[in-house]
C-alpha cells in the first residue's frame, strides 16, 4: 500500500506533523538528509509506526507515495528549500506536488513556483502555525498554490489541523505566495501582540512593583475575559514558573533581548511596500531590535540616571482595569493594520484573500489564536468588504470602550518612563485615522515651498502653488 503523502525534514517540526498525519490515518512516507535521524524518528513513533514508511533515499521516497505524489517539505527557511527542491526534481514526475511548509518569504514561493511550473511540477507554499504542540495535535494551516492541486492534498490536511467548534482551521487563500504571506501576517500580529503584552507586564513590574507571580495571575484573570487567548494564557504561566535553578521566578533569570528569525521583519518591510500604515507591527520588530542592544542599555541607563519619575500610583483595581482595555485597543489596532496590509497585498497580487476565512482559521491552532479573533470574524461575516476594520460596527462600539484607558496608561507611562512602543503607536494610529483634518496641509505646503511639488485646495479641484515668492 502506497502512503498518502510524503514529508521530507524530521526536526520538531516536521517530525510532529508527520506523527500528526499517521494518527489521522494518512499512510505517510518520511525521509530526513541524516538518515539516523529516520531511524530514531521511526523507532519513537510507537504504534503509529503502521503509518510511516521511513525512507532512506528520495527515490525511495518517491516509489513510497501514490501519484500524483504530494511532498511536504519542512527545513529551516532560505537556501535549504531550494537544495531540497534541486535534489528533488530529478525524483519526480509531471504533476506531482512539492509544498513548503516553513516560514518562507512568499517572494521566495513565488520564484519557487515559476521554477517549477517550467519542469511540470506544482508548487504549494503553505503556512503553519501553533508550534510544536499545534504541529503534533492540530495547527492552523494557511495555503497558497494553484486549487487543484490543494484539492489533492485537501483531506489530509483538514484532518490534521486544528479544529474550531468543529470546523478545519485549514483553507487554500489564494495563488502562489498567498499562503506564506498571510502566514508571514500572522507573525506580524505575533510579534505586535507580543510587544504589547510585554509592555503591559513592563507597567505592572516597573510602574508598580508587581511581582512575576502577581503579574501572572493578573494575566490569568484577564484570560476570562475579553482577552482570553492563547498568548495571554502562556503569559500566565511564564510568569508562575520557577527557575530549576535558582529557585527564583524564571521570567526573572531570562535575559532581556529577544531573538527574530525574520517573518516581523518582513511583514513591516512589505507594509511600507504596500504603503499600508502597520505602525504597531514596526513598533514591535524595532522593540526586538533595540532590546539586543543590551550593552549600549545599560551604559544608557547610567548615563541619563533618571530617578525621581511618578511611579503608577493610585486605585490599583481601576490601574488594573485600564491595562486590560489599553491592552485590548491596542490589539483592535494591530489587526486593523494586520488586516489592511493584506487587503492591500491582495488587490497587488491579485490573490483575493478571503479576509472571513482568514479570521476563522486563526481562531484555533495558531499562536495569535484568541476570541477576539471570533469577534472579528463575525465583524467580516456582517460586513463584507471594509476599508479597515475600525469601521466595522462591532470595532466601533469596541474601540470606543477602550481608548480612552489607552490614553490614560500611555499618558501615565509616558510620565514614568516606562516605554510602550507598540501600544502608543497603535494609538498614534487610531487617532491619525480618526481625524477628519490632519496637517499634512503643513506638509504639503513645504513641500511646495522647497520643491515646487504643488499642492490640493480644500475648494478647488486640480494642482496649485503657494504664493511663497522668491523665498520659494
Ligand atoms: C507560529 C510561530 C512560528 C515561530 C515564529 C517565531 O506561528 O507557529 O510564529 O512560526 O515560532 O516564526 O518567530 P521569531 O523567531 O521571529 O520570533
Amino acid at each position: 500500500e502506497k502512503a498518502e503523502i510524503g514529508l521530507i525534514g524530521l526536526g520538531v517540526m516536521g517530525s510532529n506533523l508527520a506523527l500528526n498525519i499517521a494518527e489521522k490515518g494518512h499512510p505517510v512516507a518520511v525521509f530526513n538528509r541524516t538518515t539516523s535521524r529516520t531511524g530514531e524518528f521511526f523507532e519513537a513513533a510507537g504504534n503509529l509506526r503502521e503509518m510511516i514508511v521511513p525512507c532512506t533515499t528520495l527515490q525511495d521516497l518517491a516509489a513510497s507515495i501514490r501519484p500524483p505524489r504530494a511532498i511536504i517539505i519542512m527545513v529551516a527557511a532560505g537556501q535549504a528549500v531550494d537544495e531540497q527542491i534541486a535534489a528533488l526534481r530529478s525524483v519526480l514526475s509531471d504533476g506531482d506536488i512539492v509544498i513548503d511548509a516553513g516560514n518562507a518569504n512568499f517572494r521566495d514561493t513565488i520564484r519557487r513556483f515559476s521554477e517549477l511550473k517550467d519542469s511540470g511540477l506544482t508548487f504549494i507554499g503553505m503556512g503553519v502555525s501553533g508550534g510544536e504542540e499545534g504541529a503534533r495535535h492540530g495547527p492552523s494551516i494557511m495555503v497558497g498554490g494553484p486549487r487543484d492541486a490543494y484539492a489533492r492534498v485537501e483531506k489530509v490536511l483538514t484532518d490534521i489541523s486544528a479544529k474550531y467548534e468543529g470546523e478545519p482551521c485549514a483553507a487554500w487563500l489564494g495563488p502562489d505566495g498567498a499562503g506564506h504571506f498571510v502566514k508571514t501576517i500572522h507573525n506580524g500580529i505575533e510579534y505586535a501582540d507580543m510587544q504589547m503584552i510585554a509592555e503591559i507586564y513592563g507597567v505592572l513590574r516597573d510602574g508598580l512593583g508587581m511581582q512575576p507571580k502577581e503579574i501572572g495571575a493578573v494575566f490569568d484573570e484577564w484570560n476570562k475575559g475579553r482577552l482570553n487567548s492563547y498568548l495571554i494564557e502562556i503569559t500566565g504561566k511564564v510568569l508562575a514558573a520557577d527557575d530549576p535553578q535558582t529557585g527564583k521566578p524564571m521570567v526573572d533569570m531570562i535575559l532581556d533581548r529577544a531573538g527574530q528569525k525574520g517573518t516581523g521583519k518582513w511583514s513591516a518591510i512589505e507594509a511600507q511596500t504596500l504603503g499600508v500604515s502597520a505602525t504597531a507591527i514596526e513598533a514591535a520588530v524595532s522593540a526586538r531590535i533595540l532590546s539586543s542592544l543590551k550593552d549600549e542599555r545599560l551604559a544608557a541607563e547610567k548615563a541619563y540616571a533618571i530617578s525621581d519619575l511618578p511611579k503608577f500610583s493610585g486605585d490599583r483595581q481601576a490601574i488594573l482595569r485600564d491595562l486590560e482595555l489599553a491592552l485590548f485597543a491596542g490589539k483592535i489596532a494591530a489587526y486593523a493594520q494586520g488586516f489592511a496590509v493584506m487587503d492591500a497585498a491582495s488587490k497587488q497580487f491579485d490573490w483575493r484573500l478571503p479576509m472571513p476565512t482568514i479570521a476563522k482559521i486563526w481562531r484555533a491552532g495558531c499562536i495569535i489564536r484568541s476570541q477576539f479573533l471570533g469577534t472579528l470574524a463575525e465583524a467580516f461575516q456582517q460586513s463584507g468588504t471594509l476599508p479597515n476594520l475600525l469601521m466595522a460596527p462591532a470595532f466601533i462600539d469596541m474601540m470606543k470602550e477602550a481608548h480612552p484607558s489607552l490614553r490614560r496608561i500611555l499618558a501615565r507611562a509616558a510620565e514614568a518612563g516606562l516605554p510602550m512602543p507598540a501600544m502608543s503607536s497603535a494609538l498614534a494610529y487610531f487617532d491619525s485615522y480618526r481625524q477628519g483634518r490632519g496637517t499634512s496641509n503643513l506638509i504639503q505646503a513645504q513641500r511646495d515651498f522647497f520643491g515646487a511639488h504643488g499642492f490640493e485646495r480644500i475648494d478647488a479641484k486640480g494642482a496649485f502653488h503657494g504664493p511663497w515668492g522668491d523665498s520659494g
